[in-house]
């Protein structure tokens, strides 16, 4: 009886590590809730004794604030032990990197950016082994998202549409967009492996965003079988009407009794070229995340909910990847009918 897949992630985590510039004498921190993949625990902490770092796991209990299943949904509510315990915040506040190993991780929780703040770097993991290694980040990868975000910062408007009736027009002042890359190099940096998008989170949009045949719906991991018309007025999705997933959606902004629900909130594109659009239907639910959609390369990624730019708390989050759009920044295209477009 043996178990090496451990030692079988190990040059993975290592490399992972070596992205995130994990130099000897730095402390690393693996954050883990009893429900965290072990392999992945062993492999982080060996790849951090290999760099020739301290390396500590630190298990805090599982529940999370978030009332929907704790199934790598991407709604990063956080743990509750960590949310309410001073003494875990301190100990990943004095690392130089956390390994979030959680299922969840605590990108929207507020409790990360004062983890952040204190020069923290962190990085997120919780897909599955092969989309970890398929989807290794490149260092030349950060240009290309920076490339990406300072494009958004010097434009006015983003405009998305398609062959499937989406036209989208999108201000960008104050929009404040940023980056995934799949690493965490710079102090006070959260990211997530695997993952190369740009996003931003606008305010006011308007028109009308039609959901066609495969795309994806996530956290529910299920593609779309028939087009949806979603109208957007200042922001608010206003009316979904088409088939199943039509009434999927009404549903579920309607159980969730949450006022944002029906807001947009982060949208951009993904930049990932090593992305898999069938992941979504080769894995189970708990086995991924789904950062193959969220990130692949040519898709328009857009979302629901929370909104931190705009102080709007909210745990109806989703993520949904669509492919086959066109998304003009001011005059410059970034992709093109779902051909991702750098310059
Ligand atoms: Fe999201």
């Amino acid at each position: 009886m043996f178990d090496l897949r451990s030692a079988d992630l190990l040059r993975a985590f290592t490399r992972q590590l070596e992205l995130c510039k994990v130099q000897r004498g730095e402390h690393v921190v693996v954050l883990t809730e009893p429900s965290s993949r072990g392999d992945y625990v062993a492999a982080a902490f060996g790849a951090a004794q290999t760099l020739g770092a301290h390396a500590l796991v630190v298990t805090a209990s599982g529940g999370s604030p978030a009332p929907m299943p704790s199934t790598h949904t991407g709604a990063g509510p956080g743990l509750v032990s960590v949310l309410a315990d001073q003494v875990a915040q301190g100990v990943l506040k004095a690392a130089d990197l956390v390994v979030d190993l959680t299922s969840e991780g605590f990108i929207h929780a507020p409790v990360q950016q004062e983890i952040l703040a204190a020069g923290t770097r962190i990085i997120f993991v919780c897909d599955a082994p092969e989309v970890l290694i398929r989807n290794m980040p490149q260092e030349g990868d950060k240009a290309r998202v920076q490339a990406g975000v300072d494009l958004v910062n010097r434009s006015q408007v983003m405009h998305v549409s398609s062959a499937a009736g989406t036209d989208l027009t999108v201000e960008l002042r104050n929009a404040q967009p940023e980056f995934q890359v799949g690493f965490a190099d710079d102090p006070g940096r959260w990211d997530h492996w695997p993952s190369t998008m740009v996003l931003c989170w606008p305010e006011i949009s308007n028109g009308v965003i039609v959901l066609d045949e495969g795309d994806i719906l996530l956290p529910f991991k299920e593609y779309v079988r028939s087009r949806t018309t979603l109208h957007v007025n200042n922001g608010q999705i206003v009316e979904v009407t088409g088939g199943a997933e039509a009434t999927m959606l009404n549903t579920f902004f309607e159980d969730s009794e949450d006022k944002w629900a029906r807001y947009l909130s982060h949208m951009g594109w993904g930049l990932m070229k090593t992305g898999d659009w069938f992941a979504t239907a080769m894995y189970g639910k708990n086995e991924i995340m789904g950062m193959d959609a969220r990130a692949f390369a040519g898709n328009f990624l857009w979302s629901t909910g929370p909104h931190p730019v705009l102080d709007r708390d909210s745990y109806a989050h989703l993520d949904i990847a669509q492919r086959n759009n066109t998304v003009r920044i001011d005059g410059t295209t970034v992709v093109d009918a779902g051909h991702l477009v750098e310059h």
